[in-house]
């Protein structure tokens, strides 16, 4: 399992919510903890690994050992949306590159856990910022769809060179991780 970048073709890709909670998806979701954890991520959705499954796991608190603060979703949904602020976000498929994304402040949230139970939160800022970012991935929407103009232009340069070292990959003979796999 590895990270995809920008624009593997799984980023744009809904996913299928899941339907058993089998060892299958127990171990993409520990897979993907580790992942998140050493790439200093924040949270990371299963169509960045190129996982067909409405899963995500976060931990707002960027730490390990924070366990307080680690959350495995399952089928995600946003119940309520309310305010809006905006602040710096980036994403672990697009490497370097952060820009100003308006969000809602505070969200209500409904999500599975690796035990199949029912959990409701209510965020606010940073941890609502991350869940909005996260369930966007489900949907095939990444946060450069979400940027204002200003970040949308100020970005160009770096979606072209994401582009270009896709493109050059894929030259060499490096089929992108995950077009294999089911979608
Ligand atoms: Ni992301």
């Amino acid at each position: 399992m590895k990270i995809v970048k920008y624009p593997h073709p799984a980023l744009r890709t809904p996913v299928k919510p899941v339907t058993t909670i089998d060892k299958e998806i127990v171990l993409a979701a520990g897979r993907m903890l580790e992942l998140m954890y050493a790439s200093d991520g924040l949270g990371l959705a299963a169509p960045q690994v190129a996982l067909d499954a409405q899963l995500l796991v976060m931990n707002f608190a960027g730490d390990p050992a924070v366990k307080d603060q680690e959350f495995v979703a399952i089928n995600p949904q946003i119940l309520e949306e309310k305010g809006a602020v905006s602040d710096r976000e980036g994403c672990l498929s697009f490497p370097g590159l952060y820009q100003n994304v308006r969000r809602f402040k505070t969200v209500r949230v409904r999500a599975y856990d690796l035990k199949g139970e029912p959990y409701e939160l209510i965020c606010h800022d940073l941890p609502a910022r991350v869940w909005q970012h996260e369930i966007d991935h489900l949907a095939g929407v990444l946060f450069i769809d979400k940027m204002g103009s200003l970040g949308r232009s100020r970005s160009e340069k770096d979606l072209e060179k994401f582009v270009a070292d896709f493109e050059k990959d894929k030259k060499k003979g490096h089929l992108p991780p995950g077009l294999e796999p089911k979608l």
